[in-house]
């Protein structure tokens, strides 16, 4: 995987590359406990919270992992949010998709959209046939995200995440190469 060359357009977004200087941008959604009721990090408290997630995410790309993107408008380059892959799992040639957009933007299909592109490259250029996702039963949009891109639920694992000190269930959903639609 060449990360020097990531950057993926759509019709409204810029997927891009993270860099130490997304902070504060990131730090604006990541701080807001509305949003991460249902993954898996905790509510950034401060901008080292922030930091500390972005080394994660260059430490990622430096091993050779597809990390996140960050998720940006067209038209302005304003952080909307972030998605990407965990859990490549090469040999087997499936990944996992995650994605968060900052609350002010939700409902106008940014996720879908950025999510549709990333999956695209992940088909194309990390030879993924298959792309997972997890979400909380609860976590309605998300859901709903899944479904307009064609996923297909596959059942529901119980206890499977850790978040805020609980085990909780999750939906699983995945896409097959051959059910992808650009
Ligand atoms: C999930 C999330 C990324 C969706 O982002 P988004 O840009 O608003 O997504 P889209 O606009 O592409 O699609 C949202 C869909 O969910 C629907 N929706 C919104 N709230 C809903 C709810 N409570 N229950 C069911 N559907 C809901 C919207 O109507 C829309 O569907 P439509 O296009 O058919 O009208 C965003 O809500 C978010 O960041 N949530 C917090 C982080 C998170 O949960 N990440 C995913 C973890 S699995």
């Amino acid at each position: 995987m060449n990360h020097e060359d990531i950057t993926i357009r759509t019709a409204r977004l810029v997927l891009r590359r993270m860099t130490t200087d997304d902070a504060a941008g990131i730090f604006a959604y990541a701080s807001d406990p509305v949003l991460t009721r249902y993954v898996i990090w905790d509510t950034h408290r401060d901008l080292e919270d922030t930091q500390a997630y972005i080394g994660t995410v260059l430490d990622g790309y430096a091993r050779g992992e597809m990390r996140d993107w960050v998720v940006t408008r067209g038209d302005s380059g304003e952080i909307m949010g972030t998605c990407g892959f965990v859990d490549w799992n090469r040999m087997n040639r499936r990944a996992e998709v995650g994605y968060v957009i900052a609350r002010a933007q939700w409902n106008r299909g940014y996720a879908t959209e950025a999510v549709r592109a990333a999956m695209g490259f992940g088909f194309a250029r990390m030879e993924l046939e298959r792309i997972e996702a997890q979400v909380m039963p609860e976590n309605g949009a998300s859901e709903r995200v899944m479904k307009k891109l064609g996923m297909r639920c596959e059942g529901v694992l119980r206890g499977r995440m850790r978040a805020r000190g609980a085990q909780h269930d999750v939906k699983i959903y995945s896409l097959l190469r051959e059910e992808y639609t650009p």
